[in-house]
């Protein structure tokens, strides 16, 4: 590769963000995205992590570094330096827990404090793998997407139902 490819590359480089409460499963939901993997016993983040994925749109390659921190506020890295120069986020509940639900407004609110551009947002309800002890509504989650102005999915990290859309959708919205 020469260097004139180098720079073309790096014109598509993206910075998203996930957030929303602990254990809704962000840190699965990026790893069943950039590896194919799910854990079961995986632990609460501590700090940051971050992957990069690549896609390929309309014939460009198209880099992603996306960023997974912790719920927890006494785990979480620097807010500010968190967002910085994000482009795109994903907002996961978790379907079984209404209590994750209802932070999504915070946690918005938070994206938008820290953010300094247009953000291209998904609210994305995790685990619907777990029908039979859904605590949110697909209509509700829907609406309040609708009110937000928002895309919005159901996935599973588990089964990997629409992981792939999530991510793509989001990227494909900022390129
Ligand atoms: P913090 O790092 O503390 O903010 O949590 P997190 O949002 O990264 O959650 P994490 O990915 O660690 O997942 C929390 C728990 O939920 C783990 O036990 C996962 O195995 C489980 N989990 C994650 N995604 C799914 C899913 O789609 N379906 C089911 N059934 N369980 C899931
Ligand atoms: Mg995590």
């Amino acid at each position: 590769m020469d260097s004139s490819d180098d720079e073309q590359q790096q014109e598509y480089l993206f910075k998203v963000v996930i957030i929303g409460d602990s254990a809704v499963g962000k840190s699965n939901l990026l790893s069943r995205y950039a590896k194919n993997e799910f854990n079961i016993h995986s632990k609460a983040t501590i700090g940051v992590e971050f992957q990069t994925q690549t896609m390929d749109i309309h014939g460009k390659e198209v880099k992603a570094q996306i960023w997974d921190t912790a719920g927890q506020e006494r785990f979480r890295a620097v807010t500010s330096a968190y967002y910085r120069g994000a482009v795109g986020a994903l907002v996961v509940y978790d379907i079984t827990r209404t209590t994750t639900f209802d932070s999504v407004e915070r946690w918005l609110q938070e994206l938008q404090t820290h953010s300094d551009t247009t953000v291209a947002r998904m609210l994305v309800g995790n685990k619907c793998d777990l029908e039979n002890i859904r605590g949110v509504s697909v209509e509700d989650g829907k609406s309040l997407a609708e009110k937000q102005g928002m895309f919005f999915l159901e996935t599973s990290a588990l089964d990997s139902t629409n992981v792939k859309t999530a991510f793509e959708m989001v990227i494909r919205e900022i390129y």
